[in-house]
């Protein structure tokens, strides 16, 4: 077998919390290469990124999740032992679980919930001199999701809630006291929704049978058992959440509704489907996923590289969305570039890829494109409001990425 270009030096962890979505994509053009071996957190990772990198990554017979998530991560962002760690026909039980939540009608009800949650808040914002556009998404996210999942929250709660959901997402590449707030966030939320399950198995909550809240609630696994009371409220936060995570997407494209006057227009008009389009290069271009993980299963070659058995490898997916080979003008904002778009699973990855059902690929990807194309005609459609000068860059070494000032407007007004 070849051998795998090298990154020298002992351990890189430093590096990769300081260049975050660079970390790998330099790498790869200083060794002009698309996999090369680097030594992070201890471990030997080997880094892949490219179409036919990624159709590899998602071969379940090649890779396993078993021991791939850090513990820091799961005690932040996924949850311990949650369906990100799964494997085979245990996983594919729990996937079809996730994914039966998706059903049309579902969907449906969930781009309405979005639109009123939106325009009830016209009446206070218009009150107001300037809101911070990001944390008022992340709140609406929460009451959307909560509503949509059948998971009830008071008004006097759904703040902080919010703050706890976003700060989850916020932490899980961060170090010190910021992963002590992550890992707080996610036991006081894992403790209410570990309540709320204990309620719906005691029948004295009754979300409808189609939510989010009940699907996970009576789930039954491969042996024909309920979740336990822990594991139920964590994998129905990994539903919360990641709506929650949705805010981030959304702060983005109004930053480029912002940076791209004509695209605002395009989108306003909506014609032939352009907020589709929109939200499509809004997702690859913008950073938010970094990369993902797993372990080699058995020894194999690939393009005559061996992979030993148990190796962590990080698959680029911030790089593959970025990719020169698979992208024209990568670096540029171009939502034409998805009309004549030929589907692949493996090029655009900003959600994982491969197949929904077979592997680990995100199974809120439809709900994404939903709120985002919702939310972002509300911004365009519903309200007009002013930017005013403020700090807009946002930094690629920051995992996961934000405007830095969370993006402020003023004189919004309904329209
Ligand atoms: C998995 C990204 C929204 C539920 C994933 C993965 C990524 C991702 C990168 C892992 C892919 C892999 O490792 O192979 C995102 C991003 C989102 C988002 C950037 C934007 C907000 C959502 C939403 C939901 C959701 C809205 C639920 C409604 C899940 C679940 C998994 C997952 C349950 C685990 C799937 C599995 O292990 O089989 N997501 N996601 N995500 N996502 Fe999302």
């Amino acid at each position: 077998g070849r051998s795998i270009p090298k990154e020298k030096g002992l351990d890189h962890t430093l590096a990769l919390l300081k260049e975050g979505y660079n970390f790998i994509p330099e790498r790869r053009s200083e060794l002009q290469s698309d996999i090369f071996q680097t030594r992070i957190l201890g471990q030997k990772a080997i880094c892949i990124a490219g179409e036919e990198a990624a159709s590899v990554f998602y071969d379940e017979n090649l890779f396993t999740r078993k021991g791939a998530a850090p513990k820091r991560v799961q005690k932040t962002l996924f949850g311990e032992n949650a369906i990100q760690t799964l494997d085979g026909e245990e996983h594919k039980q729990r996937k079809r679980m996730f994914l039966s939540m998706m059903t049309p009608g579902r969907l449906d009800e969930l781009a309405k919930i979005t639109r009123e949650q939106w325009r009830a808040k016209i009446p206070e914002w218009e009150q107001r001199d300037e809101i911070v556009l990001f944390h008022e998404a992340e709140e609406i996210m929460c009451r959307i999701a909560c509503q949509w999942a059948g998971v009830p929250i008071t008004e006097v709660e759904v703040k902080q809630r919010a703050i706890d959901f976003g700060t989850m997402i916020d932490t899980f590449a961060s170090v010190g006291e910021r992963y002590r707030e992550g890992k707080k966030a996610r036991s006081r939320s894992e403790e209410w929704i570990e309540k709320i399950i204990k309620q719906i198995r005691a029948k004295k909550l009754h979300p409808l049978e189609n939510t989010a809240a009940y699907i996970i609630a009576w789930h039954r696994d491969l042996k024909g058992k309920l979740l336990d009371d822990r594991m139920a409220a964590i994998e129905l936060i990994n539903i919360l959440r990641p709506i929650v995570a949705i805010g981030r997407f959304v702060t983005f494209g109004a930053l480029a509704l912002r940076d791209y006057p004509e695209e605002r227009e395009k989108v306003k008009d909506d014609q032939g489907g352009y907020s589709q389009l929109f939200v499509q290069e809004v997702r690859r271009f913008y950073p938010f996923g970094p990369f993902t993980g797993a372990r080699v299963r058995e020894d194999f070659t690939w393009r005559d590289y061996e992979f030993k058995k148990g190796t962590l490898v990080l698959l680029d997916i911030y790089g593959t969305n970025h990719h020169p080979d698979l992208w024209e003008h990568p670096e540029e904002f171009r939502p034409e570039r998805f009309k004549d778009w030929k589907e692949s699973p493996f090029s655009f990855i900003p959600q994982g890829g491969g197949d929904h059902y077979m592997g680990h690929r995100c199974a809120g990807e439809w709900v994404t494109v939903l709120v985002m194309k919702e939310s972002l005609e509300f911004l365009t459609k519903e309200i007009t409001y002013d930017v005013p000068t403020q700090d807009l860059t946002y930094e690629m070494g920051r995992i996961p990425a934000l405007p830095n000032s969370r993006f402020i407007i003023k004189n919004i007004q309904q329209s």
